[in-house]
């Protein structure tokens, strides 16, 4: 019956067109959906074009997908001005910043004018499904997709379900999830769900051990790659998924589980104030402008 019902989706709509939702429109494009891809800021909306067929065409350099892919999966992938050119689509994944109240106005729109059997789906890190899910008139219809960064590289997808998400939809999302190349983990509606859950205190105690002069960035995440297996460092890590989306992530723990253990580090809170959010705003823990020794720093994966 599932696999049924994942024919039924031909069109995905990703709303967000940031560092997440480009990666996985790209994604949905190259496992052969045709995807509409919207952002509110147009500017972001074409540079997410143009990422995403360089990221294409390096991994066909590289091997990882056949030469026919990208100009194919270019072709899947369509950019839209609006949200409403989005009602077609089968199933929509928001990926947009991590807001409660800006992603719930979002939910309320899609479900006003998509069709009654679309399934909408959220690239959340922390924030609860069930409520978001209470916004729409659908709520067996939601669920969380949670997509590591990068997601066209990374493998695993944590699926969350929401108090009503039905069984029948976790099924299609999970057997999709699948036929993008993926590995499935299920995790119930919890603050931070697996993996951020885990992770965020780990890269919050990373803050307090600096900001409390126990060691430098370096010998902290030093410590972490060779001490414990690690690809990159806790500090290296939060600059690359970003640290305004870390705190949010450890806000919503904090909130939502009601333990002091999960206050974010002042420091983390201060960097952020300043704009200092990690790589995609050049600055973060390091400085990843032109010449500094940081911008060599290639991480590898994250959440
Ligand atoms: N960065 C990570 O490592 C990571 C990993 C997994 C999940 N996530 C989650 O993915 C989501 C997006 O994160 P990101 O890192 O891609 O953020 P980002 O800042 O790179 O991108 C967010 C995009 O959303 C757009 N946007 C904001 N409000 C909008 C609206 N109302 N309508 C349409 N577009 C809107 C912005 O213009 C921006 O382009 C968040 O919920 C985040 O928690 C992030």
């Amino acid at each position: 019956m599932a696999n049924d019902l994942e024919k039924a989706i031909s069109t995905i709509g990703v709303i967000g067109a940031g560092q997440m939702g480009s990666g996985i429109a790209q994604l949905a494009a190259t496992a052969g959906f045709s995807v509409l891809l919207h952002d509110s800021d147009s500017a972001a909306l074409a540079r997410a074009e143009g990422i995403i067929s360089a990221s294409l065409r390096r991994l066909a350099s590289k091997g990882h997908i056949s030469q026919a892919v990208p100009d194919e999966a270019m072709k899947r992938l369509k950019l839209a001005s609006s949200i409403q050119e989005l009602r077609t689509a089968d199933l929509v994944i928001e990926a947009i910043i991590e807001s409660e109240a800006i992603k719930k106005k979002i939910f309320i729109e899609l479900d006003k004018i998509l069709k009654p059997s679309a399934i909408l789906a959220s690239n959340t890190s922390s924030i609860s499904i069930t409520r978001l899910a209470s916004a729409t008139s659908r709520p067996s219809q939601v669920i969380g997709m949670h997509f590591m960064n990068p997601p066209p590289i990374m493998k695993l997808i944590e699926i969350v379900r929401g108090a009503d998400t039905s069984d029948e939809v976790f099924a299609i999302i999970k057997s999709l999830s699948e036929r993008m190349g993926k590995t499935v983990i299920c995790s119930q509606d919890y603050p931070g769900f697996i993996v951020n859950r885990i992770l965020m205190p780990m890269i919050n105690e990373a803050f307090y051990t600096l900001y409390t002069g126990v060691a430098t960035k370096e010998d902290i995440d030093t410590g972490m790659k060779l001490g414990t297996n690690h690809p990159m460092g806790p500090l290296e890590l939060a600059d690359f998924i970003g640290l305004d989306v870390c705190l949010s992530i450890l806000r919503v723990l904090h909130n939502g589980l009601g333990d002091d253990k999960y206050s974010p580090c002042p420091l983390l809170v201060q960097y952020v104030d300043a704009g200092r959010l990690g790589r995609k705003r050049g600055i973060g823990v390091y400085s990843y402008q032109k010449g500094s020794n940081a911008a060599a720093l290639k991480p590898r994966s994250s959440l």
